[in-house]
């Protein structure tokens, strides 16, 4: 059978495993969506929020790209941010990064690709320009690591700097933000750090 038609009945199947489990689940998701976290992780299809965190359709609102950046001139990070913060009030923000990531290891590599991409991954490489002496120090592979974590601080730094973040604090609005890590090999999430919730 054609593939993408498995996929169409797949889904029919879930839909209906749903629907018997929970007869108003559907309905009453399409009313209103209501998540406490936002996701803001790395495109690579091994690291999928909801499944990784057990949770269900309306649990968590997702951003995602390749190597989990957040560039404060980027309309499309900010929007999802600003989206999920003022009109959906999540009180978490957790920015997820994954060992072995092909965006990270591409920028320490310096590749060179073809645009948009090589743009895209700039903040990265400079971050590797930055932190040469630290990197060198390390071996192959803890340097291919510690470079996806500090990422992640990294990028939790910009989500903390964007003017959406800062007037929710200033505002009183409970907002959390974490920095977390996934490992491909074992399937755990590990917190990088202490999270933040309020202007430093
Ligand atoms: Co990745």
């Amino acid at each position: 059978m054609d593939t993408l038609k498995q996929l169409l009945n797949r889904n029919q199947a879930w839909a209906e495993s749903v629907r018997e489990e929970d007869p108003e689940f559907f309905a009453r998701l399409s009313a209103q969506q209501n998540p406490k976290y936002l996701w803001v992780g790395c495109s690579d299809s091994r690291v999928p929020a909801n499944q990784i965190m057990g949770l269900a359709p309306g649990e968590v609102f997702v951003h995602r790209n390749i190597a989990n950046i957040v560039p404060l001139d980027d309309d499309n990070a900010l929007s999802v941010i600003q989206f999920a913060v003022q009109a959906l009030q999540v009180q978490h923000i957790i920015v997820c990064g994954h060992y072995g990531c092909g965006g990270v290891q591409a920028a320490l590599d310096n590749v060179a690709l073809d645009p948009p991409v090589d743009d895209w991954l700039q903040p990265v490489k400079q971050m590797v320009k930055d932190h040469r002496d630290d990197l060198d120090a390390l071996g192959e592979q803890e340097r291919a690591r510690s470079l996806c974590e500090w990422n992640v601080l990294a990028q939790m730094k910009q989500v903390c700097k964007t003017s959406i973040v800062q007037s929710a604090w200033a505002a009183g609005q409970s907002l959390r933000i974490h920095g977390w890590i996934y490992d491909l090999n074992d399937g755990i999430l590990k917190p990088l750090c202490p999270s933040v919730a309020s202007p430093s």
